[in-house]
């Protein structure tokens, strides 16, 4: 989100006639786009800005920003702590900018605007995006879920959604520029509403695009999963099967802590409709190890769970409290060295299932698209397939953005190895 967010930054700045430079030195503006989701991101930012402090003791005159939901979440201690940061804007508050670029911060001193906005969505804004394979596209913004452990609805705001004409004209215009991915971008993607229409009415527009290849979306909410979005994937081959779907955790009781708003059965229930609905398909999950209350008979139900499910791929994540929510003033908060611990037992767990699952594909063609040259080797390719796995394979033919097939013949770490099939092999 921050990626898609930052291209409309660039575009905003752009419109003023600056233009993006990747060298800080020579910059007249320094801004950073910031994420609050953990502390661990707000402290990468930390030592980010004690870089551009640098920067900005050499060239006083350099305008040092502060963009997103850390401008949101933590302004004053910003403004205390870091007195040479000039702006401070959270995420509703990008249209600001060309307005700051104009004046003078050394005689007005700090801009700061965090308000949030019931109706901002940039809808008129789309975002400057370089060549490349996916386009990040914004349908909705914010959040009204309330997950006790979560920041987001606080720095995010309330759910809004894009119109579908809107959505629809970016990606167009995306296709046009010679993108043949895209990924449709939400803080809870499928709670996407517009004029009565919902998130698979508009998945059902954007799939009869022509010369787009690829959809992908993220994150969704289980909750908001229906029946009619499945069946919308399955009956568009354009629509990528593999789903991002969220646990948390996998106890009853742990759940509801969350509000969560779904049980354990359900959870699996739905991860088996998943598979059986999408053959073939992905699954991916996010885990939380280690929040308030959990105990070990808690944690070993998120175990069981992933054992039912066997999920493709996990984040997971260690519990961080933040500022804001219910849960960061819940009893039982868990003792980092146990957090640790149950992380690890997560990240082994799952590493024999992503295997588990990778293996299975051995011996079987997969429709890979060409995204990016490998980074371990030159002469080999690295892309997706539809269920979301990598695979390597040797160039050959092949070009970046085709999509062609692979005959998978090894599994490693988290990805796959293989080797393209010629035209006459596929068909034999
Ligand atoms: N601590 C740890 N992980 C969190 N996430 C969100 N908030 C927190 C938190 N306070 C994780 C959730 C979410 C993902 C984007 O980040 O798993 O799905
Ligand atoms: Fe946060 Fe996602 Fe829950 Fe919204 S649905 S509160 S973004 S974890």
């Amino acid at each position: 989100m921050n990626v898609a967010d930052s291209e409309l930054v660039e575009t905003i700045l752009e419109q003023e006639g600056f233009q993006a430079t990747q060298n800080m030195e020579s910059a007249d503006a320094i801004f950073v786009n910031t994420c609050a989701i953990r502390e661990h991101a707000e402290d990468k930012i930390h030592s980010r800005l004690g870089m551009y402090y640098k920067v900005k003791k050499n060239r006083p005159e350099v305008i040092i920003g502060v963009l997103g939901c850390m401008a949101q979440n933590l302004k004053d201690d910003l403004l205390e702590s870091k007195p040479y940061i000039d702006v401070i804007l959270g995420p509703d508050s990008y249209r600001k900018l060309p307005e700051i670029m104009s004046r003078n911060t050394k005689q007005n001193g700090h801009v700061v605007d965090t308000k949030l906005s019931r109706f901002e969505v940039y809808d008129d804004l789309f975002p400057s995006r370089k060549e490349g394979v996916n386009a990040w596209v914004s349908i909705m913004r914010g959040c009204d879920k309330f997950c006790t452990f979560c920041i987001v609805p606080f720095t995010r705001g309330r759910e809004r959604s894009r119109s579908i004409e809107s959505v629809k004209n970016e990606v167009v215009n995306a296709v046009a520029k010679g993108f043949v991915e895209v990924t449709l971008l939400g803080q809870n993607v499928n709670s996407y509403k517009h004029n009565n229409h919902n998130f698979h009415y508009l998945l059902e527009g954007i799939a009869s695009i022509p010369r787009l290849k690829r959809i992908r979306y993220t994150s969704p909410h289980p909750q908001d999963i229906t029946c009619d979005l499945l069946k919308v994937m399955a009956d568009n081959p354009v629509i990528c099967n593999s789903v991002h779907l969220p646990l948390q955790a996998g106890s009853n009781r742990i759940l509801k802590r969350m509000n969560r708003t779904y049980s354990k059965e359900h959870f699996i229930g739905l991860a088996h409709e998943i598979r059986e609905l999408l053959p073939g398909g992905g699954i991916s999950t996010d885990i939380i190890v280690g929040f308030p209350g959990e105990s070990e008979e808690d944690f070993q139900e998120t175990l069981e769970v992933m054992e039912r499910v066997q999920f493709d791929s996990a984040f997971t994540f260690k519990y961080s409290p933040r500022p804001y929510t219910k849960a960061e003033q819940y009893s039982g908060q868990v003792p980092e060295d146990i957090k640790q611990e149950r992380l690890q037992r997560v990240i082994e767990l799952q590493k024999t299932h992503t295997l588990d699952q990778n293996r299975k594909l051995i011996g079987t063609v997969e429709m890979v698209l060409v995204e990016k040259v490998s980074k371990k080797d030159p002469d080999f390719w690295a892309g997706r397939t539809d269920s979301n796995k990598w695979v390597i394979f040797p160039k050959e033919n092949a070009k970046i953005k085709d999509i062609i097939p692979v005959s998978i013949a090894d599994a490693k770490g988290i990805s796959l190895h293989g080797e393209i099939l010629t035209t006459s092999e596929v068909f034999v």
